[in-house]
């Protein structure tokens, strides 16, 4: 019997040197240690063990007992730590490694260009204001002069939410808001979106967007509104640009005009770009009409004002050679990366 201790002392010794997983390592505790288990069977024989050997037999079978379990709680030290060193090598972070690139977007274009152009105006004094997208019949025609017969309501006829409420066709319902609430002197802009019932091609959206300016004060001169749009156009287009100011119509100026610029592409002399006629259209304006400064409350004897719209798509197009307004809506990020 003590041969068999000696042997499953040893047995058991190498079995465990070699055993490098806690499963294993509780399997073998269970074929030594359990129930059914090497030592058990030992300690059964001990009946077949005479009394007197039998105290000496006993306690030799314990000190088995013993080593093997102290043997195997120390392996249970040991491979635990080793398990805590896998991991901690496994998710080891490697500081020296490149980081991931993070893809950085970029503004689009139509952000660059309004930014540019509010840079121009604030350093001329303007401020910027903001105005409502679902604007009122009152705002967007009949405050300016648009009453509800007047054929210029056709081209802007437009989305309505309901009886007397749409989205606004134009930023010009900004002028009429911005002057109830406050005195002249006035130097405004607002810019956003508008809407009109326009089918979609290269240069129509049935959304776009409006930059508008406007001035009012007591002796606001049309020379006043060319130098302010001469400026504009020489800080945007080149200092060279020349303007030129022909008669339009809109309700709510008077007199109207349409502003052109020298293209900058010929320098004038004509070629695709300019369709041949050098003059390329940036914008409409005039001076407040009478009726407008009246329905603000404001005495027409006393102050005067000029106001300007010009669509953001098209001067975007113009300085970046963009020949169709669909791209800036579309978010295809070829296009946008460009910018
Ligand atoms: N609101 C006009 C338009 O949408 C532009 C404009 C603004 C004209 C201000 C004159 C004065 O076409």
């Amino acid at each position: 019997m003590l041969n068999q201790i000696d042997t499953i002392l040893n047995e058991a010794k190498a079995e465990l040197a070699g055993v490098n997983s806690l499963d294993g390592l509780e399997d073998l505790r269970l074929k030594y240690l359990g129930k059914r288990g090497a030592i058990t069977n030992v300690l059964k024989m001990l009946g077949t063990v005479s009394a007197e050997e039998r105290p000496a037999m006993g306690q030799k079978c314990n000190e088995l007992k013993e080593s093997i379990t102290v043997i195997i709680e120390d392996k249970k030290e040991i491979l635990k730590k080793a398990e805590i060193n896998r991991k901690i090598e496994a998710e080891k972070v490697d500081v020296t490694f490149p980081g991931k690139k993070t893809r950085m977007g970029s503004k689009h274009p139509l952000t660059i260009v309004s930014e540019e152009v509010a840079q121009a105006f604030l350093g001329l004094g303007f401020s910027v204001v903001d105005g409502p997208e679902v604007e009122t019949d009152y705002y967007n025609f009949e405050a300016l002069n648009i009453p509800l017969n007047h054929p210029a309501r056709d081209m802007w006829d437009s989305f309505y939410i309901k009886e007397g409420v749409l989205l606004r066709t134009h930023t010009s319902p900004v002028q009429m808001r911005v002057m109830e609430k406050s005195k002249p002197p006035l130097r405004v802009i607002s810019y956003g979106k508008c809407y009109r019932r326009d089918a979609v091609d290269a240069t129509h959206s049935w959304m776009f967007n409006q930059l508008e300016g406007f001035m009012v004060d007591e002796g606001v001169t049309f020379s006043d509104l060319k130098g302010v749009l001469n400026l504009f156009a020489q800080k945007l287009f080149g200092e060279e640009r020349k303007t030129k100011f022909l008669p339009g119509y809109f309700p709510f100026t008077e007199p109207s005009a349409e502003v052109y610029i020298d293209c900058f592409k010929c320098e004038g002399k004509g070629c695709d770009f300019c369709k041949g006629s050098g003059w390329i259209e940036i914008l409409g304006c005039g001076m407040v009409h009478p009726k407008v400064l009246q329905n603000a409350g404001y005495d027409p004897e006393k102050y005067t004002g000029f106001a300007f719209g010009m669509g953001m798509e098209r001067i975007a197009m113009l300085k970046y050679g963009i020949g169709d307004i669909r791209l800036f809506f579309e978010n295809d990020k070829r296009f946008l990366e460009q910018f």
